[in-house]
C-alpha cells in the first residue's frame, strides 16, 4: 500500500478514507494519532495491525465535542461534565462506561472506553467531515516514541496505512492525561500529562495519581489501564535515567563513557559539561515538547546507551518523568 502525505487542504480525502474504513495518521495537540472510525471494528483492527499493539490495549475515541459523549457511554458522571466544561477540547482522557456503539474490540475488550476531544483543528475537522467517532491511539509502532511530526509517522507507518496528513510539529508533545471515575469528586490520573493534577484539582475535590504513575508495576498486579504492562517509548537505545545534581551526573557520565554512549540534558546544562550529548528544553513544558523527538533522533546517531538527567515529577514533568521512566524499562540511578 502506498501512503499518501496530505496536507491541511486536504481533509475531506482524509475523511473520506476514514469513512471508508481505512487508517489515517492524524495531528493532534499531543502526538500524532492513528485514525479510523471507532464504530467499525474491521477499520480498528487495522489500526492494531498497523502499530503491531496487544488486543487488549484500549484506544482512545475521539469527538467533535463532549455532548456527544453521550452517544457512546452509558453513564456520565456530573463530574465529567465539569472537567469537560474545563478542559474540553483539549489533553484530557476520561474513561467512561461504554455502550454497544463502541464494539470491545476499539475498548480492548473492557466495558469502558476512554472519551478525548482534541483541540487541534486539523484533527477536529476530520472528525467533523467524516462524522464518525475517531478511534486513535499514538501514530507510532508499538513501544517505540510516539511521533510529534508527520515525518516520524511516515518512518514508522509508510506502507502500513492510507495516508498522513502533515499538520506540523504536535504543540504539547506528550499523550493526553487520562483519567477514571473514582466517586462523585474523585479522580485517579492513569497518564499523566499537559493537563495537571493542580489542573484537576481546581474541579475535583480529590485527584488521585495511579501507583503505576510513577512506578513500574510488581510482578502479578493489576494494572488500572492496560497500557502500564506495556514496555513503552523505548528507543533502540538503552535509556537510563539519573536523578541527581548536574555535578554528580557529570561524574557519573565519565565513569561510564564509551563509543555512542551520549546524554541527554537540559539546555543550562550544556555550557561545561564535557560530554557527547543533547538537550531537552530548559522547562517541563519545553522537555515534553522535545522529549520524543530526542529519543529519535538518538536513535538516528546510532547511540547504543543514553543517561538522562531527570526532570522533577511535578506539573508537566510528571508526564515528562512517567515516559522516561518507561523508556528506561525502569532503570533509575539515584545518586
Ligand atoms: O494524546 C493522546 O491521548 C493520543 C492522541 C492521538 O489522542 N492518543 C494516545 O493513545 O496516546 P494511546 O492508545 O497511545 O494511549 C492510550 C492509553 C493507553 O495506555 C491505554 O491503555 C489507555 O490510554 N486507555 C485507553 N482506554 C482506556 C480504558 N477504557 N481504560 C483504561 N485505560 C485506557
Ligand atoms: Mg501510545
Amino acid at each position: 500500500m502506498e501512503t499518501l502525505l496530505l496536507n491541511e487542504n486536504q481533509l475531506d480525502v482524509a475523511a473520506e478514507l476514514i469513512i471508508k474504513g481505512e487508517v489515517v495518521g492524524i495531528p493532534t495537540e499531543t502526538v500524532y494519532g492513528l485514525g479510523a472510525d471507532a464504530s467499525d471494528e474491521n477499520a480498528v483492527r487495522k489500526i492494531f495491525s498497523a502499530k503491531g499493539r496487544p488486543a487488549d490495549n484500549p484506544l482512545i475515541v475521539h469527538l467533535a465535542d463532549f455532548s456527544e459523549a453521550v452517544r457512546y457511554t452509558s453513564y456520565i458522571p456530573e463530574l465529567a461534565h465539569k472537567l469537560a466544561e474545563k478542559f474540553c477540547p483539549g489533553a484530557l482522557t476520561m474513561v467512561l462506561p461504554k455502550n454497544d456503539r463502541i464494539p470491545l474490540v476499539t475498548s480492548g475488550g473492557l466495558d469502558t472506553v476512554g472519551i478525548r476531544v482534541p483541540s487541534h483543528p486539523v484533527m477536529h475537522r476530520i472528525i467533523e467531515l467524516s462524522g464518525k467517532p475517531i478511534a486513535a491511539p499514538s501514530a507510532n509502532i508499538s513501544g517505540y516514541p510516539s511521533p510529534t511530526s508527520a515525518s516520524h509517522v511516515m518512518r514508522d507507518m509508510n506502507g502500513r496505512i492510507s495516508a498522513v496528513v502533515d499538520g506540523g510539529q504536535s504543540e504539547y508533545g506528550v499523550e493526553s492525561t487520562v483519567i477514571s471515575f473514582e466517586d462523585e469528586s474523585t479522580v485517579r490520573i492513569l497518564r499523566p500529562g499537559c493537563v495537571t493534577e493542580k489542573m484537576l484539582m481546581t474541579v475535583c475535590g480529590n485527584v488521585i495519581v495511579d501507583k503505576a504513575v510513577l512506578s513500574g508495576l510488581e510482578k502479578n498486579e493489576k494494572a488500572s489501564s492496560p497500557g502500564m504492562k506495556y514496555r513503552h517509548y523505548s528507543p533502540k537505545a538503552d535509556i537510563i535515567m539519573v536523578e541527581s545534581t548536574l555535578e554528580s551526573f557529570t561524574d557519573y557520565v565519565g565513569r561510564h563513557y564509551g563509543d555512542n554512549v551520549y546524554s541527554l540534558i537540559f539546555d543550562g546544562d550544556s555550557d561545561n559539561f564535557p560530554y557527547r550529548h543533547m538537550t531537552y528544553g530548559a522547562n517541563s513544558i519545553q522537555q515534553a515538547h522535545q522529549i520524543f523527538r530526542k529519543l529519535r533522533e538518538l536513535d538516528d546517531l546510532n547511540a547504543v546507551r543514553v543517561y538522562v538527567r531527570s526532570p522533577e515529577p511535578v506539573g508537566v514533568g510528571l508526564a515528562v518523568y512517567n515516559r522516561l521512566i518507561r523508556a528506561a524499562g525502569f532503570e533509575v540511578v539515584r545518586l
